[in-house]
């Protein structure tokens, strides 16, 4: 076998084995690559004589196609193969049942289904969403509220303050909701219906208290509201809110700095079976507190109480939660415990309406 037929031989031979196209391209640019066995071959014929060139020539040349074509039929076979896995391997069964989305599988806590259910009912009366700061300043969480420096309510409150600031001042972590209504009536004149649900933070820690909970606010001021307006629109929302045809409520007097006169709220449950049934039986459940905005509030954010009025009350919704969706334990609230969540929470896609339903 004279050398060029060993080195057709041996390329070719090269061609076959080639597991894949990596391995094909490398045997292609060591035989026909710039620097390549044929490559050089062909590179050589320059010293040969006119004769001898010819006929080497040709004989390389035809190398060069033969080589060249059984590349090219290798690379063929190679991605036949490599089509045949691909389809064998990569194969989806359509009919196979859909997988569960992130829609699907997320699940919206409790407090945040209470808060939409609230925000449902109250949007419903007319009522808009206000907000404001966890961090606050003492005059919107107290003096604007009429709890001056020496009022016991301060001390109630079990305040987490702030370090003081440059200027002597210290910022707290809002004790309630009810700086949203000073910040509210400083921000845009009556008439007002807002509703202010949102975090609060008191230092107290056991079964039926975290540090930070949550509350919601409701505010309405304008010429002529009265508290035949707040039972009316309490007793709509308890009715709505406890998805039941008729509650009975009853008023206590009591006090709050910022309310005048100031009222606890109660309502009617039954406590006799398992489950406690809210809006039948003789039993009473405490549920908010409630008042006429006091005349101090007023002026310290520069309405005039002889002409607005106006009434306002503060829930706690975590408790709401616990009562109506019957979850015993508080701190399992905050606990981030994803069993927890997948057993008490709701449907993501369930947002709740007053025509579609607040719970499904
Ligand atoms: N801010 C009160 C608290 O945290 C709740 C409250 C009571 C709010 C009466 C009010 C109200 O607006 O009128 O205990």
């Amino acid at each position: 076998m004279g050398d060029l037929e060993r080195l057709e031989a041996d390329i070719l031979e090269q061609v076959d084995s080639a597991a894949d196209e990596a391995a094909l391209e490398a045997v292609r640019v060591a035989a026909l690559g710039k620097k390549g066995a044929i490559s050089e071959l062909l590179k050589g014929l320059g010293s040969l004589n006119p004769d001898e060139r010819r006929e080497r020539g040709g004989a390389v040349n035809r190398i060069k196609e033969r080589v060249g074509a059984a590349i090219q039929h290798r690379r063929d076979a190679l991605r036949e193969v490599e089509l045949e896995r691909r389809l064998a391997t990569e194969r989806l069964d359509v009919t196979l049942p859909v997988r569960e989305g992130p829609q699907q599988a997320g699940r919206i806590h409790p407090v945040s289904q209470v808060m939409d259910e609230m925000t449902a009912i109250f949007a419903d009366m007319g009522f808009s969403i206000a907000e404001g700061p966890h961090i606050e300043d003492d005059f919107h969480n107290f003096t604007a509220l009429n709890i001056p420096e020496e009022h016991p309510a301060r001390q109630e409150m079990d305040t987490f303050y702030f370090p003081e600031g440059a200027d002597g001042r210290r910022m707290l972590l809002r004790t309630h909701t009810s700086p949203v209504q000073i910040r509210t009536m400083m921000g845009r004149q009556p008439p007002i219906r807002i509703i202010a649900p949102g975090r609060v933070f008191r230092c107290d820690y056991d079964q039926t208290h975290t540090p930070m909970f949550h509350q919601v606010e409701g505010l309405v001021i304008d010429e002529r509201a009265h508290l035949g307006h707040l039972k009316w629109v309490l007793a709509e929302f308890c009715k709505a809110f406890f998805e039941v045809d008729d509650v009975r409520m009853r008023f206590r007097a009591s006090h709050f700095p910022f309310t005048e006169p100031s009222m606890e709220v109660d309502i009617n449950c039954d406590r006799s079976g398992k489950e406690l049934r809210i809006g039948e039986g003789d039993d009473w459940l405490e549920i908010l507190g409630c008042g006429m905005v006091h005349p101090s509030v007023l002026r310290a954010v520069d309405l005039d109480p002889a002409r607005y009025q106006g009434f306002a009350w503060g829930m706690g919704i975590d408790r709401i939660a616990m009562l109506k969706y019957g979850m015993p334990d508080l701190r399992a609230f905050f606990a981030a415990d994803l069993r927890w969540l997948r057993h008490y929470g709701f449907a993501t896609l369930d947002v709740p309406s007053l025509a579609g339903g607040l719970s499904r």
